[in-house]
């Protein structure tokens, strides 16, 4: 890629035009406003807007400010790309979001291996050569760091893609030894990283394949349970990575985007952390959580008791105060919908109904939002958990649907529970609880057992929950 010449490269910082960077920042701008817009359902849509105009603007002052090599090649690139991301995102399951979002983590810190790559095989063509035929100093450092982060985050991000579409056990893999070995591949990057030049090709290539070493390594002791801590940490590392291979670019537009990424994705990660009570510094060094062991559900023999629809239904009409909490399960059978039904006819019979949300209810951040609103449950109903915890106790129903591991109170009691120290949803305060689910043998997320199937308060609705709620709702105009 050259640049063009109305803009001569002038050493490592040749400037692109006035006007590109006044383009350049507007779309920094829009990334900004997008991300603002984001962190509210009723704004989101506006927030991807932004984003999606911000990014158009970005690629075409980069296509108009470089003479590229083959305009139809890139376009033909362009649409292939295009119509894969469109296909995949019409095609995607809601819950199979957080393999896709990992899996595209993966083709960020692809991108920028390759970039770095062809910048080192190429760098006059990238306009980063002093006078005597060097990679300039901070280039190097640039691409050394970006090539590592990407390669991290491409093979990092795969292992994650691997656990989460269960092709890939999601018990944690300890290997002996594995901080030690960790910090010593990291240390010999850094070093690799501040020592590697045009003479000495192998070096470059050792940074690349101990990056990728060590992506695998840190992702593969991790369990199940901290999953979504992870992903947005690889979210965070491909912006880091990004925003490096602008500088070396020398691209404003990809250094903005990539800090935004980085940053946000880092702030996510650590509200995250805070939700499910991981410490942040555990989860950079990886192997967090990894402690504790997710075994099999105990098979119990405890007793229980079953309703059926309808006495769900009489029970619901009967309270003044109904909290419901969704989960995972909602999502698998796209209950949403007669969810909301559910609710707007207990408030027409003057039931004062809420919905409780745990940060890490479902499979991604803000799973559990995004349903709501797409069957347009009012925003005014819907509660974090920190704001509406101390309510169960004035409950006259906890109804839980498809949801396990957040209501579960091992996650306060039980030190050996794989939860445990995550703040939960304490649905047992309720007068009665109401639990949602297919089977009593199927598990959560973590595979624990829950006690309040068996608590004295505990209705079990075995069902799916779609079907359940559609005869409850049927129940209900009895
Ligand atoms: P889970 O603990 O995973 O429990 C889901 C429950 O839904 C299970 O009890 C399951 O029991 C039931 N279920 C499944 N399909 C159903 C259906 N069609 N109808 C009715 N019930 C159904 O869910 P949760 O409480 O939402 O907790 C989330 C867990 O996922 C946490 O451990 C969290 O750490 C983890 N996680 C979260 C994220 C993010 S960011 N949210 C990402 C990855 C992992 P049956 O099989 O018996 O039906």
């Amino acid at each position: 890629m050259e640049h063009v010449s109305s803009t001569p490269v002038v050493g490592h910082l040749a400037a692109a035009p006035a006007w590109a960077m006044l383009a350049y920042l507007v779309s920094g701008v829009l990334f900004i406003l997008a991300l603002r817009g984001l962190s509210s359902p009723e704004s989101s849509r506006a927030g991807n807007r932004f984003g999606m105009i911000g990014m158009l603007i970005a690629v075409i002052t980069t296509i108009v400010t470089h003479s590229l090599a083959n305009i139809a090649e890139i376009g033909i690139a362009i649409a292939i790309g295009g119509a894969i991301g469109y296909i995949v995102a019409q095609r995607i399951a809601m819950t199979a979001m957080p393999q896709l979002v990992a899996a595209f983590h993966s083709l960020v810190g692809l991108a920028a291996v390759l970039v770095g790559v062809a910048a080192y095989l190429n760098p006059e063509a990238f306009g980063i050569l002093d006078t005597t035929g060097q990679i300039f100093k901070g280039s190097r450092i640039e691409l050394g760091l970006g090539v590592a982060i990407g390669a991290i985050t491409f093979s990092g991000s795969v292992i994650a893609f691997l656990k989460l579409n269960g092709n890939m056990s999601g018990a944690p893999i300890l290997l002996p030894g594995r901080h030690i070995l960790n910090l010593g591949v990291l240390a010999g990057i850094l070093v690799l990283v501040a020592i590697f030049g045009r003479e000495t090709p192998e070096l470059f290539w050792a940074i690349l394949i101990l990056s990728f070493a060590i992506g695998f390594l840190l992702i593969i002791p991790i369990g199940g349970a901290d999953m979504p801590v992870v992903v947005s940490m690889l979210n965070s590392y491909s912006g880091w990575a990004a925003a490096a291979m602008g500088f070396t670019l020398q691209n404003t537009a990809m250094i903005i985007t990539g800090a935004l990424v980085g940053s946000s994705g880092a702030i996510l990660s650590y509200i995250m952390c805070k939700a499910m009570n991981r410490s942040f510094i555990s989860v950079i060094a990886g192997g967090f959580g990894a402690e504790a062991s997710a075994g099999p559900a105990a098979k119990t023999d405890r007793p229980w008791k079953r309703g059926s629809a309808d006495d769900a239904a009489f029970i619901l009409k009967n309270a003044e105060k109904v909290i419901i909490v969704p989960g995972y399960g909602m999502a698998v059978s796209q209950a949403q919908h007669t969810l909301r039904e559910m609710g707007d006819v207990l408030k027409k019979e003057g039931v004062e109904v809420k919905y409780a949300i745990h940060p890490v209810a479902g499979r991604m951040p803000g799973h559990m939002n995004v349903l709501l609103a797409e069957a347009n449950v009012p925003y005014d109903e819907v509660f974090e958990l920190e704001d509406i915890n101390s309510e169960f106790a004035q409950a006259d129903v906890a109804f839980v649907i498809g949801a396990n591991d957040v209501t579960n109170p091992a996650a306060q009691t039980d030190k050996s529970s794989p939860i445990y120290g995550m703040p939960v949803l304490e649905v047992w305060k309720a007068k009665t609880v109401l639990f949602v689910k297919r089977s009593m043998g199927g598990v959560g997320y973590a595979g624990v057992d829950n006690d309040v199937f068996y608590m004295d308060n505990t209705m079990m609705l075995l069902g799916d929950a779609k079907k359940m709620t559609d005869e409850i709702v049927k129940g209900l105009a009895h």
